[in-house]
């Protein structure tokens, strides 16, 4: 069922509608309408067309008068809107529109002057980019404040021994510190996404005109200066018909979603008691509405879901601009709810991941139960019967496999075997090797750089402090 907009009779539109005798018929407003959605620019509007009037006035294009006016009235629109009194108004289609004609009830004339060398088409481009410039700026300090998190934990954890896996077997005892840093630094390469994508979305292309600039003696770089962008963009016709920088955000906030569900998903695997690694906090979990004992990780689990929700939206840009030809189409108007979308997947996500890893309660002992379960020493064998006995390592590696073999057999830990049980299989080993059987010396031992031995890890910590402030 269709909701159309029932404006009384079809009349001209009021700021195209010059060459029009009647007005859109209702589906062309409903669907042309897009002030749901970008009224989320309006806070950019305002600001590019503040700068945009400056500009005008300066270069003698409008006169000082109309530019003051039009200052004071954009100011008291930006007020009415923060304060959530603004009419929008479908019939004015969109954000754009909406500002502009309430400027004219504002201040008259002069409001009417404010688009004169400018489109629809380089001001949407503007608005937007200054929209995702700033969404740049929070997904990288949210993702700071996670990394800061980690590293409180990591700073706590630097000798609490868990288990690594490999293939999802275990593999060789680490500190649960190494484990976290890992996600410090794969979070650090998604500051370094939004970094870039930044820095090269900061051109401004107001000015730009519908496609081939103007004829009017406008000042770009003047603008482009008084919104904080680098300089102007060279090319008006790329200029409005450019969204990259919108799939430049999106590309990199799913790859930031994708380490995210990774993280969700081994919290999820931690807390649950099989594992009984971690416990989230009561108030960042649910029940179940039939099983009393439940604890469940719905936030974690959300996490994992909203990665394909932010990874679907990405799609969608991509394919809204594939094949499209040169230079503005209409189909670009769709471009902001899957960006308007990640944005507030992405501040949800990363909130609640924060708060997660800020309010876990560590299980170290079970952590370092199962850190020598699944012989998880057996590389540290190995490699002592390197190093003791000069034994070349692919033979190490072969006794240490019957080791492994008779240990299995006697159901026991490698650490729990007798010194003759080792010399049945190699002859020359002696008890000196028990030192270095514990998971404890395994992880102690681990000191080449990016190990998990806790010296290197306090390091690294160190150097991710230096690096994050
Ligand atoms: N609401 C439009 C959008 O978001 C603004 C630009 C409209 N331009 C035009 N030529 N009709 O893309």
């Amino acid at each position: 069922m269709t909701n159309h907009t029932n404006d009384d009779t079809p009349k001209a539109h009021a700021l195209w509608g010059g060459r029009y005798a009647e007005g859109p018929a209702a589906i062309m407003r409903d669907m042309n309408a897009s002030i749901g959605v970008d009224q989320r620019l309006a806070a950019d509007d305002i600001q590019a067309s503040r700068a945009h009037a400056t500009m005008l006035a300066s270069q003698k294009i409008i006169s000082a008068e109309d530019a003051r006016k039009i200052d004071d009235g954009l100011a008291q629109i930006d007020a009415e809107i923060k304060s959530g009194k603004f009419p929008m108004s479908v019939a004015l289609e969109d954000i754009h529109m909406n500002i502009e004609a309430r400027l004219t009830e504002r201040v008259g004339e002069a409001g009417r002057r404010l688009h004169t060398a400018r489109s629809r088409n380089d001001q949407v481009a503007t608005d937007f980019k200054l929209w995702v410039r700033r969404a740049c700026d929070d997904a990288m300090a949210a993702i700071v404040d996670l990394q800061k998190t980690l590293l409180q934990q990591a700073a706590l954890h630097t000798e609490t021994i868990m288990p690594s896996f490999t293939h999802w077997q275990p593999a060789q005892p680490v500190s649960f510190a190494f484990h976290l840093l890992a996600y410090v630094d794969m979070l650090g390469r998604d500051v370094s996404r939004f970094c870039d994508a930044r820095r090269r979305m900061n051109e401004c292309p107001l000015g730009s005109g519908a496609v081939a600039g103007t004829s009017f003696p406008i000042d770009r770089a003047q603008v482009a200066q008084q919104l904080g962008f680098d300089r102007p963009t060279a090319n008006a016709m790329d200029s409005v018909s450019d969204r990259d920088f919108a799939i430049d955000y999106v590309a990199a906030a799913a790859t930031l979603m994708l380490h995210l569900s990774r993280l969700a998903e081994e919290i999820i695997l931690w807390s649950t008691p099989a594992f009984g690694f971690i416990q989230l906090p009561e108030a960042l979990t649910t029940g179940s509405s039939m099983m009393p004992q439940k604890r469940n990780p719905d936030a974690a689990e959300l996490v994992r879901g909203k990665t394909s929700r932010v990874t679907g939206n990405l799609m969608s840009l991509v394919m809204l601009m594939k094949a499209l030809p040169l230079a503005y189409n209409k189909d670009l108007q769709e471009d902001k709810p899957p960006v308007f979308d990640t944005y507030d997947q992405l501040a949800l996500s990363l909130s609640a991941m924060t708060a997660m890893v800020g309010a876990w309660t560590v299980n170290a002992p079970r952590m370092a139960d199962m850190a020598e379960a699944g012989y998880t020493t057996a590389t540290e064998l190995a490699d002592w019967l390197v190093q003791e006995l000069a034994i070349p390592f692919r033979d190490a590696h072969h006794m240490t496999g019957q080791v492994v073999r008779l240990a299995e057999e006697k159901n026991v830990r490698l650490s729990q075997l007798s010194l003759e049980d080792l010399q049945r299989i190699v002859p020359r080993i002696h008890a000196g090797v028990f030192h270095v059987l514990s998971a404890n010396a395994a992880m102690q031992r681990r000191r080449s750089f990016g190990g998990t031995a806790p010296d290197v890890v306090r390091q690294a910590i160190a150097e991710a402090h230096k690096r994050l402030s």
